[in-house]
């Protein structure tokens, strides 16, 4: 198989690289004179969107902070009207400091800047024509790893659906890893966006893609969250756990960018687009049971991912287990983990019902770029049955 890899031009990381940021804006870029800043208001509430423009003030850049928040899960509508609200301004480089919805809207207002196109036709891969405005991408959630992706996701609410879009020219010129900005991130946000994390390793890891580039990133990623989730959602401000979960992120983002991931951000797609689920937790809660059902055709990776699991736990296993049972294990961790981490297990919660699965399962197919990476072709029949694994029958 051949891969090619690619990654953030340079990568910042640490506990406090927050801090120097503006420096190394300065060695990478060279000439730059205005910033644009993307945030959200967590961030800004926070004080870190005011505190990096005043770091880069004192290095000479003027940046300006986006008017507009960006919101979860960011509309491809929403996207556009800020750029156009940007109009002719013209800035050296864009900052998006955020989780994963700021950092993916940044990489497309930098798109749009120099592409004079609807996003509407970037939409699927390679449909970005010419490199967009530079960008510096700042990840405070452990997360999705977009700050090392060529991928930017989009909500079109009126198709009720969330797409990729999937380009070489929307990777940064610099991603800073700081743990310390994870520190304050709710519990639900860091249970749904470690599992994420962790899906991103995992699916890349079982995918056909799979590849000895991606399995690197994929098994230290699964390694490091498998270590650190339950301990950063029970103890946030643990900068060790903090820290291992943003590498782990990182490494999972660098191993879906070499490899892919598979059916279960399919699947979580239509939950996103059409009943607003956020993306971590639809992913976390599908992942056991998109696991469980291609466990034939997964047993032997999934053991490998176990071994992972188990060095970053510590938990010691039983040499003479074969690779199913190592398989079992760790999808009966994936479960536990769901449960410590209160991933909600009811698709009832979103005003979900039986009549809505035929069409959300039909939806999830058509998500060919994904379900083609994935190891087990289902049908319609089966993915049903996958997310009516999440609408307990009551009395039962
Ligand atoms: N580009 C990629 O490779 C890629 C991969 C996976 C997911 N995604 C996309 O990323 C989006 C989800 O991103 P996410 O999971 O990081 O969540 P998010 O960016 O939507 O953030 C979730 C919430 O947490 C808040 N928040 C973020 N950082 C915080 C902090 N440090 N302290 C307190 N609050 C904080 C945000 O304001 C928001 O309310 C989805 O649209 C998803 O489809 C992209
Ligand atoms: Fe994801």
């Amino acid at each position: 198989m051949i891969t090619l890899f690619q990654t953030a031009g340079s990568i910042l990381a640490g506990a406090g690289s927050f801090r120097s940021v503006a420096g190394q804006i300065r060695s990478q870029l060279g000439s730059v004179r205005r910033a644009l800043l993307v945030t959200s208001p967590s961030i800004r509430r926070n004080g870190w969107a005011e505190e990096l423009r005043k770091q880069l003030a004192s290095t000479g850049i003027v940046a300006d902070i986006l008017e507009d928040d960006i919101r979860p899960e960011p509309a491809a509508g929403d996207i556009e009207s800020m750029h156009a609200k940007i109009g002719g301004e013209t800035f050296d480089v864009y900052i998006g400091l955020g989780g994963g919805s700021v950092l993916d809207a940044t990489k497309l207002l930098a798109a749009l800047a120099t592409n004079n196109r609807p996003l509407e036709s970037m939409l699927g891969t390679d449909n970005i024509e010419n490199d967009g405005i530079p960008t510096v991408l700042i990840p405070t959630t452990s997360g999705t790893g977009s700050e090392v992706t060529p991928n930017a996701i989009v909500t079109l609410p009126e198709r009720q659906l969330k797409i990729g879009i999937v380009s070489r020219r929307l990777y940064p010129k610099l991603a800073v890893l700081d743990p310390e900005l994870t520190l304050t991130l709710p519990k639900a946000v860091t249970a749904a966006t470690g599992m994420d994390a962790f899906t991103h390793a995992l699916e890349s890891f079982i995918g056909r893609k799979a590849n000895p580039i991606s399995d690197m990133f994929a098994l230290e990623a699964i390694r490091l969250i498998s270590g650190s989730i339950i301990e950063a959602y029970e103890n946030g401000s643990s900068i060790a756990a903090r820290s291992a979960m943003l590498y782990g992120s990182a490494y999972g983002g660098m191993a879906l960018a070499a490899s892919g991931t598979a059916a279960v951000h399919a699947l979580a797609y239509p939950l996103g687009g059409r009943f607003g689920i956020a993306h971590g937790v639809a992913n976390a809660m599908l992942l056991p049971h998109v696991m469980e059902a291609q466990l034939d055709a997964v047993a032997s990776r999934l053991s490998l991912a176990a071994e992972a699991m188990r060095q970053g736990t510590g938990s010691i296993g039983d040499c003479s287990n074969d690779a199913g049972t190592e398989a079992e294990w760790a999808l009966e961790q994936l479960a536990e983990w769901t449960r410590r981490v209160g991933i909600p297990q009811n698709l009832a919660e979103y005003g979900i019902t039986e009549p809505d699965l035929p069409s959300l399962a039909e939806s999830a197919s058509h998500v060919t770029r994904l379900m083609d990476n994935n190891p087990k072709s289902f049908t319609l029949g089966e993915l049903e049955r996958i997310y009516r694994k999440l609408l307990p029958v009551e009395g039962i």
